[in-house]
């Protein structure tokens, strides 16, 4: 077999860049299939550095001129091979003056300048400014950027770039142009240009300071009527970061840009995020309540990064959660602080936790497992990752914990002192941390440098005599691809205990007289024990609180002891989580007697515990419903050492009818008590009803009679938002009795409603294909026949996401047929999708990460797909590295 070798980059070969760049001038002349590109850009030599060639990097461009300071280059006076141009013996002071041109038209790989639904786009983040001019595109390269704009004024009315507008007019040949100069200096990743027929809702915004700014949010026509929630959540998130971090918009204008064609989220660019549809335009008749919640913290996130990214950088991609783990912590507490109550913010804080263990754990444990800032990659691209983003943001909490509030507003006040205007690293940030609270955080930089999840195991033992309560921890970190053995990491294990009628008791450890009902105990050794006194009464350990740090928790908790936190546990976090071991441990059993052929069944405790959760009127919707929603699939498959996809769903399945059986009476009663009436409202308290009426109907199909499934049937055609009719359809949809065949007709009949209804809305047809990508229903046949849909296609990421990527992560018992069809089509689909698009593929070819974890016949299979792959010829660099990792597990 032929497979190519990539090339690794190292964080530890990081040498400054040889030249410095000034200012950047840039002129477009925009035509899709060839946008000519002019640049000039004044550079001065870094003495300090060992590089001593000026390098500049360029990919799918074609140069048409090179002049330096004046005068033409002859091909002999520098050397230019696929991805770079490198001019030795350079002058000190340098100013290049470059043409490019660029086929916008061909590329559809979404990065560099591409052209969407004939609008022109770009996208530089990691490395795509290099797509567009021969440049020393590397992060801690940061310059000033004028731009102008020119093309037709007809087909581009809005020409749109970095910071602010100076000068516009028309030009000959019904073009036109537009000049916008962006007043702070930056790394060309954050460079952004927009051209296009779109329009806009703008708005005058006043700053805490007095000065105003203008707000707009660009759409394509016709999409208007769905801007408002997305400037509502800038407007928040403006307000918010003044309120919270003292940082106000440094802009006089910020534009938020929104396209269907788009490989992620956003993308934060100076003064002009550009965003996936799907985090902008909103509506009830169109978008769901966690479209909404989304939106909001999308919003949030590329507006936060405008401190945290922007105005302080990073100084190469291996810092990269320098930026993003800190702004996905700032987007959570946004949100957190923006549903203004206690619980409002627990409900946050347990789904921002149920992401990490649903999607990073699992990452951790695999063959892609890196460390928060990686010590090596062959692709950047493939280092987005929820390692990078989500534990790197649990990593910035932790600082939170354990400097508290004002503590870590210290830390982040003298980070901004220091660092503004600079392209920095994670040990400046854990510095400026450590130095504003005089705290040694030296042992914690171990969060940055080693992978894996940690675990925690906790030991209690209770001496009524001397009326002492000893917790012991200890801990340890599974081996990971290059690293073998973990030094043991500084851990906040936040911990409450509760006595026998429910309450938290004041505790103090032993030597320190500060009394707290919750203590965060600093794990740093491998084994540490943790004395409190004057306990005078039996108690349950309440450990782990908020989830106070990224790890596994083991400890032996009986069911009696999980039900009575379940009850009482004043920290919503290990109150929700008591249910979830609840849950987990059943399943686990369940998984094996389905295996052995046994009989199921399900105990009184867990469902009296439950049935409790559901009718305590005292907790939030939102919470009942979190505790009602049992382990994932994919969760349940994490704890067992080999994963057997049809059992797993067999067992779930059954807890979840079974539930459904005993707890009929309740759940319509819930059904009924969280009913939403009147004009649609995002706001969390409403959301938090729908999501538990919702869950309770989703239940109730699990064990029908034609009544609950009418009541199905009626919301999805009465509904008057699309939060309540998706939860129907996906009712009507996944419950197991859809596999009997029972109202398949009635199901049918509403997929064809539902897609006539919306077929506009290329939002609500991607909701479309993953439900039926996701169905219990749903086989590979299927999913080939929706492939040939006229509404399906590869090209639109979040089309082949919505099918492809949803079938083969989110339906594991169809997807891991045994036949091996299903990897098949993988295989397939991440061959077609590398022609288009290397790095969606590659995010595709992430599905099979856990291959290992499977049944034998299985394991055989997805190898042989995987080599598939990997033998493929013209593979990218992205989707290479992803299956050579797989393949080394
Ligand atoms: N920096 C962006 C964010 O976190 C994400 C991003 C990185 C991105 N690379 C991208 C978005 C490529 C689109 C395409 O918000
Ligand atoms: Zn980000």
């Amino acid at each position: 077999m032929n497979i190519a070798t990539p090339v690794t980059i190292y964080r530890k070969d990081y040498v400054a860049p040889g030249f410095w760049v000034d200012t950047v001038e840039m002129g477009f002349d925009l035509h899709p299939q060839r946008t000519h590109v002019a640049t000039r850009i004044t550079m001065r030599r870094n003495h300090d550095s060992a590089e001593k060639d000026l390098v500049l990097f360029g990919e799918d461009i074609k140069l048409l001129q090179l002049r330096m300071n004046g005068v033409n280059l002859k091909k002999s006076a520098y050397s230019l091979n696929k991805e770079r141009l490198v001019i030795s013996n350079a002058p000190d002071q340098v100013t290049l003056e470059i043409e490019t041109a660029i086929a916008a038209d061909k590329n559809t790989t979404m990065s560099g300048l591409y052209v969407s639904n004939g609008n022109f786009f770009t996208q530089c983040e990691a490395e795509g400014f290099r797509k567009i001019t021969y440049f020393p595109d590397r992060p801690d390269v940061m310059a000033s950027y004028t731009v102008m704009l020119r093309g037709d004024k007809k087909l581009y009315p809005v020409l749109l770039s970095n910071g602010n507008l100076i000068e516009q007019g028309d030009l000959d040949d019904g073009r036109h142009y537009a000049k916008w100069e962006d007043p702070f200096k930056k790394p060309s990743y954050l460079f952004a240009l927009v051209a296009g027929k779109l329009v806009c809702q703008e708005e005058k915004y006043k700053l805490k300071s007095g000065r105003q700014v203008l707000l707009q949010v660009w759409v394509e026509e016709g999409n208007l009527d769905k801007t408002q929630h997305a400037m509502d959540s800038l407007k928040n998130s403006i307000r918010w970061d003044e309120e919270r971090f003292g940082l106000e918009l440094d802009l006089d204008r910020f534009m938020i840009v929104a396209t269907s064609d788009f490989n992620m989220g956003a993308m934060e660019n100076k003064g002009l995020n550009i965003f996936n549809t799907k985090y902008v335009l909103a509506n009830s008749r169109v978008a769901t309540d966690t479209d909404y919640a989304g939106i909001e913290s999308v919003v949030g996130h590329e507006y936060f990064h405008n401190w945290t990214g922007n105005r302080v950088t990073c100084r190469d991609w291996f810092q990269l959660s320098l930026k993003e783990g800190l702004t996905v912590f700032r987007d959570q507490e946004f949100s957190g602080d923006l549903v203004g109550n206690e619980t409002g913010r627990a409900v946050k804080r347990i789904e921002d936790v149920r992401v990490l263990r649903q999607l990073q754990f699992p990452e951790d444990a695999g063959p892609m497992a890196h460390p928060v800032r990686p010590d090596s990659f062959v692709e950047i691209n493939n280092f987005y990752t929820v390692t990078v983003y989500e534990k790197g943001s649990e990593v910035v909490r932790m600082y939170y914990t354990l400097l508290g509030h004002e503590g870590f507003r210290k830390g982040m006040d003298l980070y901004f002192q220091r660092h503004d205007g600079h392209a920095v690293t994670c040990d400046d940030f854990r510095t400026a941390m450590a130095d504003a609270n005089g705290r040694d955080l030296k042992q914690f930089e171990r969060w940055y440098s080693q992978a894996g999840t940690p675990h925690v195991k906790a030991h209690a033992s209770y001496d009524a005599n001397a009326k002492t309560y000893t917790l012991n921890l200890s801990q340890s970190c599974p081996k990971t691809a290059g690293q073998a053995k973990k030094l043991p990491f500084h851990i906040p294990v936040a911990v409450g205990l509760i006595d026998a009628e429910g309450n938290d008791i004041p505790l103090q450890l032993q030597g320190e007289s500060a009394i707290a009902t919750t203590k965060i105990l600093e794990l740093k050794e491998a084994q540490q024990s943790f004395v409190f006194i004057n306990i005078d009464r039996e108690v349950t350990p309440s450990i782990l609180r908020n989830f106070s740090a990224p790890v596994i928790l083991e400890y032996d908790y009986s069911d009696e002891q999980l039900a009575h936190l379940l009850a009482h546990d004043s920290d919503p976090f290990c109150r929700w989580e008591a249910g979830q071991r609840l849950a987990m441990r059943r399943s686990l059993n369940l998984v094996s007697a389905v295996q052995k052929g046994e009989a199921l069944s399900l105990d009184d405790l867990f469902i009296q515990a439950l049935r409790k959760t559901l009718n305590d009127q005292h907790l939030d919707p939102a919470f009942r419903e979190l505790v009602l929603t049992l382990p994932s699939e994919v969760m349940i498959a994490e704890e067992m050492a080999i994963a057997d996809p049809h059992s797993i769903h067999t067992a779930r399945q059954f807890v979840r009818t079974t539930l459904a059986q005993h707890l009929k009476a309740d759940l319509l009663q819930a059904y009924q008590d969280n009913l939403t009436p009147g004009k649609y409202s995002p706001d969390a308290q409403s959301a938090g009803k729908r999501a538990l009426k919702n869950c309770a109907l989703a239940y109730l199909v699990e064990w029908p009679d034609a009544a609950t499934y009418a009541l199905a049937h009626t919301q999805y055609q009465e509904a008057e938002n699309m939060t309540d009719r998706i939860a129907a359809l996906s009712a009507m949809l996944h419950c197991s009795s859809a596999l009997d065949k029972a109202h398949s007709k009635t199901r049918k009949q509403v997929l064809a409603h539902f897609y006539k209804e919306f077929e506009s809305e290329a939002l609500v047809i991607d909701k479309w294909f993953t439900l039926q990508a996701t169905a219990p229903t749903t086989d590979v046949e299927q999913v080939r026949a929706l492939m040939q849909h006229k509404a399906f296609s590869m090209s639109n990421p979040n089309r082949a996401r919505s099918l492809i990527f949803a079938f083969c992560n989110a339906n594991p018992a169809r997807f891991h047929a045994a036949d091996g069809s299903g990897y098949a089509l993988w295989s397939e689909c991440v061959i077609a999708l590398n022609k288009l698009n290397p790095q969606v593929a590659a995010r595709l070819s992430r599905s099979m990460d856990r291959w290992t974890k499977y049944p034998k016949a299985n394991q055989a299979l997805m190898k042989a797909a995987l080599q598939k792959v990997a033998a493929t010829k013209k593979l990218s660099k992205d989707v290479l590295e992803v299956v050579t990792k797989a393949l080394a597990a």
